[in-house]
């Protein structure tokens, strides 16, 4: 396993295996690897023959007072990581490198930045679409690899590929989970004793809302509505209340940013439920929501 630190390089090892025909598969990340970052490299490793993971904690996608200082750095426990993973190189670039000091150009992916954690974290997911442009351009992938976790952020990064005709193809992979169904991120190390063991809540609040709408859903299907009703009977208002309430009840919650059901596909709000599945049948839902604890944010999400 090779590390590199130049864009030069980087584009010139890219290049050179072009020219030998192998496949390249590429997995950015911001580092301090866990196993979701390592299933993204193992499904690279199966699909292609070279595996290229990055490691930029990338301060363009950082607002005023987020973690950008504090983000866990350990290059040698990434290195360890990636090595058992099966990763060839790894592309570890400064900021200086990627942005020099006259940098100027942003790339604004329309109408899908602003909404759910973007209203939280303006200009969060511009950051994101730039340095991902940038990356997938030095690297030059023939597949890139994102989690699940990061739901925006694959519904945003595949709509700016293909909006820029960018080559790779997009595989988004499943959400990693720890035995107690936290999902995994870097900054779950955050997290003091406390909020770890009440983190969970995060993944029962979605579990939750899913169960009632696969109810919603089997009614639909089956077409067996409650009596006395012409749908489901299924309020989706309520859903996201009880869920809001339910997370801001646990002693370690401080804030809900938001707890949202949406159309898989293109994040659309999906208001009634009834409407929505006679109109789109094949459709997914995606049920998102961020909580802070304390002065972490965690993000979650479930697709039906
Ligand atoms: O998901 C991440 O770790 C980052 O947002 C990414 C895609 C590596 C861009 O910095």
């Amino acid at each position: 396993m090779q590390l590199i630190k130049t864009i030069k390089k980087m584009k010139d090892i890219s290049c050179y295996l072009k020219k030998k025909e192998f496949s390249l598969g590429f997995v950015p990340t911001m580092g301090y690897l866990h196993e979701g970052h390592s299933s993204l490299a193992a499904r690279s490793k199966k699909q292609c023959d070279i595996t290229v993971l990055s490691i930029f904690v990338n301060p363009a996608q950082f607002g005023p007072g987020e973690d950008y200082e504090k983000y866990p750095r350990d290059l040698e426990r990434d290195k360890r990581i990636a090595k058992e993973a099966g990763v060839d190189y790894i592309f570890y670039p400064s900021a200086e490198e990627m942005y020099g000091s006259r940098y100027g150009t942003f790339i604004t992916v329309k109408g899908l930045g602003d909404i759910m954690c973007g209203k939280f974290r303006p200009g969060h997911f511009d950051g994101v679409s730039t340095v991902v442009a940038k990356l997938l351009n030095i690297v030059s992938p023939d597949k890139a690899y994102f989690g699940q976790k990061d739901y925006q952020q694959t519904i945003i990064i595949r709509k700016m590929v293909s909006d820029l005709n960018l080559k790779p193809e997009i595989i988004v992979c499943p959400i990693v989970r720890e035995p107690d169904g936290l999902a995994m991120s870097s900054r779950n190390k955050y997290l003091n004793p406390n909020e770890r063991k009440n983190a969970t809540i995060l993944y029962r609040s979605l579990e939750e809302a899913a169960a009632n709408i696969k109810l919603a859903w089997k009614y639909l299907d089956g077409n067996i509505k409650p009596a006395g009703t012409k749908t489901s009977g299924i309020n989706l208002n309520e859903i996201k209340k009880r869920a809001t309430d339910r997370l801001l009840e646990n002693e370690v919650v401080s804030e809900v940013d938001y707890f949202e059901i949406r159309n898989a596909e293109n994040l659309e709000e999906i208001k009634d439920l009834d409407v929505f599945y006679s109109d789109n049948p094949k459709a997914g839902i995606v049920i998102a929501s961020a909580i802070r604890m304390g002065g972490t944010r965690l993000i979650d999400n479930m697709i039906i």
